[in-house]
C-alpha cells in the first residue's frame, strides 16, 4: 500500500509550490494565493526496462501542418497548425480570443474535424457568434466543463482540431480544488496533453490573462504546451496583436496583427498602413521603421516636450523601453546640444504598438528633436539607426528589409546610419552622428537651433 503522501501547496500567481503553507509567497512575493493541492497521483512502482534508440535510428516523418484559414495565426504558429500539438492561447478577456478560434475552426472544418468545447459561453451563445462570423456551420460543439467526458469524447471523436474554451472552467470533481486552480489547470493541461498525443488531436487551450500579464495559473503550463499565444489589444483601439511567447515548431519572433470588425477579426496583412500614417509637416512626429520579428513595420512616434520646474523633469514613454528613452535624451542633450533639461518629455508610439529594438532609436531622437525646436521633420522621410552614446549612429539589422518596407509604403527618403547598402527607388540619406541626422532629417531650422 501506498503511503499517504503529504499535502502540498502552490501559488496560484506564480506557480511556487511546497510542503508547507504561507501567508505570504516566496515565489513572488503576493499575500495570501498558497492554495492546498491534492497530492499528485503515485506513480506506479519501477516497471520493467526498455530498450534505447540511437538518434541515427529515429524516423522522422514531418507531419503536415494543418492550415488555420487564418494567414496571421498561421505564420504566428510557424506555418500552420502542427497535429497533435498543444497550444496555448493566453490573452485579457474581451480581446477576441474565442473569436479568433472560432473563425479558425470554422475554416479548418471545411477539411477536418475542428470541435470546440466551450465552458464558458452556452452553445446558443456560440451559435450567434458564429452567425456573425459566417461559415462556421460544419464546426462540432460540446458545451462541457467534466475533465474526465470531455477526455473521454476526444478520444471516442479523434477531430483533428479541438479547442478548449477555456482552460480556467475545466474541472476534474476528484481533486477536490476549485475550477481555475492550479491544481485543476495543471491537471487538465496534463490529461489533455496525452490525449493530443495519442489521438492525433491538436488542441487550442484558452487560458485568461490577469492584468499583470501573467496566464492565471496558465503560467504553471508554459513548460508543458508546445507553444503559448498571446493576444494583445487596445482598450480604446480595434486592433490586436498576436505573439509567440513560446514555439517548439518556430520562431517566436512574428506576430500577427488584427482588426476586430463588427463580423469578427479580420487581418491586417499590412500593418504599416495601419500603424505608419503620419500627417506631413506636424511638430514632433517622426516615422521609424522597426522590426518586429522578421517584419519591418513603420510606426509613427510622437513627441511632446514642455518646459518643467519639476527638479526631476518627467520622462514618459508609451511603447519605448523608458531607459531607453532616457537615453536617447541624454545623447541628444549631449552630442546635439539639445537641452532637455528643463522639460517633460513625452514619448509615445501611435497605435498601442510597443518597440523593442534600437532600430528605432534614431527616429525617437528625431521625433524628440522636432518637438524640442518647433521644427517638422522633412516630408516624406522615414528614419531607422541605433543611437550610440557617443553620438555616433550604428547599423540597424536587416536593412534591406526595412528599406523594402519605406519603399511600398511611398516614402521618397530614408535617413539612415552611414554605410546602410543603396537600394535604387529610394533616396538615402546618410548620417554619422546624431548631430547630423537632425541636421538632414529636420527642416528649415528655427531661431533655438545651432
Ligand atoms: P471574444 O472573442 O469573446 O473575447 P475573449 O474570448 O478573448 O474574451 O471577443 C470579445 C469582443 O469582441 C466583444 O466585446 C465583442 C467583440 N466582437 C466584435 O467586435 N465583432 C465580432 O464579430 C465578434 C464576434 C466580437
Ligand atoms: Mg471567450
Amino acid at each position: 500500500m501506498a503511503k499517504a503522501s503529504p499535502s502540498l501547496f502552490a501559488c496560484s500567481e506564480c506557480g511556487y509550490s511546497s510542503g508547507r503553507w504561507f501567508g505570504r509567497c516566496p515565489g513572488c512575493g503576493e499575500f495570501g494565493t498558497l492554495v492546498e493541492e491534492s497530492p499528485p497521483g503515485l506513480r506506479a512502482a519501477a516497471g520493467p526496462a526498455r530498450p534505447l534508440l540511437r538518434l541515427v535510428d529515429v524516423e522522422v516523418e514531418e507531419a503536415e501542418r494543418i492550415p488555420t484559414g487564418v494567414p496571421e495565426l498561421d505564420r504566428v504558429l510557424g506555418g500552420g497548425l502542427v497535429p497533435a500539438s498543444l497550444v496555448l492561447v493566453g490573452g485579457e478577456p474581451g480581446v477576441g480570443k474565442s473569436t479568433l478560434l472560432l473563425s479558425a475552426l470554422a475554416a479548418i472544418s471545411q477539411h477536418r474535424r475542428a470541435l470546440l468545447v466551450t465552458g464558458e459561453e452556452s452553445v446558443a451563445q456560440v451559435k450567434l457568434r458564429a452567425a456573425r462570423l459566417g461559415g462556421a456551420e460544419s464546426v462540432e460543439i460540446l458545451a462541457e466543463t467534466e475533465l474526465e467526458t470531455v477526455c473521454a469524447t476526444l478520444e471516442r471523436e479523434r477531430p483533428a482540431v479541438c479547442v478548449i474554451d477555456s482552460i480556467q472552467t475545466l474541472y476534474a470533481a476528484e481533486l477536490g480544488s476549485a475550477p481555475g486552480s492550479v491544481a485543476q489547470v495543471r491537471e487538465a493541461a496534463a490529461r489533455l496533453l496525452r490525449v493530443a498525443k495519442e489521438n492525433g488531436v491538436a488542441v487550442f487551450l484558452v487560458g485568461h490573462v490577469t492584468k499583470d500579464g501573467s496566464v492565471a495559473g496558465p503560467r504553471v503550463l508554459e513548460h508543458l504546451v508546445d507553444c503559448v499565444l498571446q493576444f494583445e489589444g487596445d482598450r480604446y483601439r480595434a486592433h490586436r496583436i498576436l505573439r509567440a511567447a513560446k514555439n517548439r515548431f518556430g520562431s517566436t519572433n512574428e506576430i500577427g496583427v488584427f482588426e476586430m470588425t463588427g463580423t469578427g477579426l479580420v487581418g491586417v496583412p499590412d500593418p504599416s498602413e495601419l500603424f505608419g500614417r503620419s500627417e506631413a509637416g506636424e511638430i514632433g512626429a517622426a516615422v521609424a521603421c522597426a522590426l518586429e520579428g522578421t517584419r519591418p513595420i513603420l510606426l509613427e512616434i510622437q513627441a511632446l516636450v514642455s518646459p518643467t520646474d519639476l527638479a526631476m523633469p518627467r520622462r514618459v514613454a508609451t511603447g519605448v523601453d523608458p531607459k531607453r528613452l532616457a537615453m536617447i535624451v541624454a545623447v541628444l542633450g549631449r552630442h546635439a546640444r539639445l537641452g532637455l533639461g528643463q522639460a517633460d518629455v513625452f514619448v509615445n508610439v501611435a497605435g498601442g504598438v510597443r518597440i523593442d529594438e534600437p532600430g528605432a532609436d534614431l527616429a525617437v531622437a528625431l521625433a524628440i528633436a522636432s518637438a524640442a525646436r518647433g521644427v517638422a521633420v522633412k516630408d516624406g522621410l522615414a528614419a531607422f539607426g541605433e543611437l550610440g552614446l557617443t553620438g555616433r549612429l550604428r547599423a540597424a539589422t536587416q536593412a534591406e528589409r526595412r528599406l523594402e518596407e519605406c519603399a511600398k509604403l511611398g516614402f521618397r527618403a530614408v535617413l539612415v546610419p552611414q554605410g546602410t547598402p543603396a537600394r535604387p527607388t529610394l533616396a538615402l540619406v546618410e548620417a554619422e552622428t546624431v548631430r547630423e541626422a537632425l541636421r538632414e532629417g529636420l527642416g528649415e531650422a528655427g531661431p533655438e537651433a545651432d
